[in-house]
């Protein structure tokens, strides 16, 4: 579903974004990404949805060739994947509702469906009681509620987040861990930035290790149970 092979990011002539990372992520998996801040995960996640692209190496993503991919092709792949970015990227001037609708109001999905897909997610997310609030109304972990929403409204084949518990306590990270555990069960592969030790510890799963821009680790998920501390 997502594969790198020699995936070098240069910024300007000497920085590293990353350098010769190659992995491989399958359908279904759930996986997240890890490594200290300027590792090159958030540089990682930008090329996977086209918002960057790779100085060398290839990149693909539910099919699609993200090097040679003309710029056409971009909306196609889009609409494959959910994105959950760092900082929201939330519209101010739209509800929380309307932030979620939107997508699929671009897809010029039905009134109806637009309304009952959205009010589902919402409510997913526990945040259907404030349809009509506007995003600074909301606290830093609710307006991640809605941008997570917002990414899985349209029942992406992959979801890509970037730190999405980084704003939310403890208990809030668990309940939305949860979620995309539901989401991946249903199907979705799910790829998750995050430099939470303790929420991978819990969570079990295959775990990508960067530094400085390169592969440091790619540890399957346990598969015996936990041992009690
Ligand atoms: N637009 C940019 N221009 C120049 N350097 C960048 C840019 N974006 C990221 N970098 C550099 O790339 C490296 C990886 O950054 P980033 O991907 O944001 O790491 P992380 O998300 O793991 O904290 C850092 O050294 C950062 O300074
Ligand atoms: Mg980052």
């Amino acid at each position: 579903m997502i594969s790198l092979k020699h995936v070098v990011k240069r910024y300007g002539r000497i920085q590293y974004g990353l350098n010769e990372v190659s992995f491989q992520i399958y359908p279904g998996e759930f996986v997240f990404l890890t490594g200290p801040s300027g590792a090159g995960k958030t540089t990682l996640l930008r090329l996977l949805f086209r918002e960057e692209i790779a100085t060398s190496g290839e990149v693909k993503v539910a099919g699609h060739k993200l090097n040679e991919m003309p710029p056409g092709e971009v909306p196609v792949l889009r609409r494959k994947l959910g994105v959950v970015f760092q900082d929201f990227k939330l519209i101010q001037d739209l509800t929380v509702f309307e932030n979620v609708a939107f997508v699929l109001k671009i897809l010029g999905i039905s009134h109806i469906e637009q309304r009952q897909r959205s009010w589902r997610t919402l409510k997913m997310v526990g945040l259907h009681h404030k349809l009509s609030s506007f995003p600074r109304q909301l606290s830093g972990g609710e307006q991640q509620r809605v941008a997570i929403a917002r990414a899985l409204v349209n029942d992406p084949l992959v979801l890509l987040a970037d730190e999405p518990t980084g704003n939310l306590d403890p208990e809030l990270s668990q309940e939305i861990m949860s979620l995309f555990e539901r989401i991946n069960r249903q199907g979705t592969t799910v790829f998750i930035a995050t430099h939470d030790r303790s929420l991978m510890d819990q969570m079990r799963k295959r775990v990508i290790g960067l530094e400085n821009g390169q592969l440091a680790f790619d540890e399957p998920a346990p598969s015996i149970a936990p041992k009690m501390v």
